[in-house]
């Protein structure tokens, strides 16, 4: 019987969202297997890994959903955010357009989830700082706009990846 599984009642869904190439799929990889890709190609439909982590003396595990930014291959949106009670909201912080994408995701989330959704505003490829689009400034005052965590991250030197997603996780729980 799997319910007597120990631990299996911490099992959080949390989604990877932003624009395509901000570095989604290379959180997720960095975080779950330590590996990085320069030439990671643009996710098709859906993706999860599941990580644990421990709390409390408790094992908790994360399922963690990445999909397409862009449009014409993602997964069925309200599926992809169903059930989710974490969220990583993820910009480019040498390309401000998509900074300025990050309210329309935000909405999206909102319209999509059911419950209160622990959320982190994350600027990445914090190692492009020579070509810095978005100041660090900006990030702090949306997030604090907009009730987020926010973090700056690198997917490429691993910088602050396990610490953003085990914010959100420790939140969740
Ligand atoms: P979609 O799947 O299309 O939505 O894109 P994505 O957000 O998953 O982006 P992905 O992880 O595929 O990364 C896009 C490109 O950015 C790849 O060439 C990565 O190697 C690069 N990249 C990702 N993270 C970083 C980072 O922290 N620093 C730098 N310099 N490059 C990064
Ligand atoms: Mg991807």
């Amino acid at each position: 019987d799997s319910s007597d599984e120990e631990g299996e009642e911490y099992l959080f869904k949390v989604v990877i969202i932003g624009d395509s190439a901000v570095g989604k799929s290379n959180l997720l990889s960095r975080y779950a297997r330590n590996e990085f890709n320069l030439h990671s190609k643009a996710t098709i439909g859906v993706e999860f890994q599941t990580q644990s982590m421990e709390i409390e003396g408790k094992e908790v595990k994360a399922q963690i959903w990445d999909t397409a930014g862009q449009e014409r291959f993602r997964a069925v949106t309200s599926a992809y955010y169903r059930g989710a009670v974490g969220a990583l909201i993820v910009y480019d912080i040498s390309r401000r357009t998509t900074f300025d994408s990050v309210t329309r995701w935000l909405q999206e989330l909102d319209t999509h989830s059911e419950t209160t959704v622990a959320r982190m505003l994350i600027g990445n490829k914090s190692d492009l700082d020579n070509i810095r689009d978005v100041s660090v400034e900006e990030g702090v005052k949306l997030a604090e706009e907009q009730g987020l965590f926010f973090m700056e991250t690198s997917a490429l030197d691993a910088t602050n990846v396990q610490k953003a997603f085990e914010i959100v996780i420790r939140e969740i729980y």
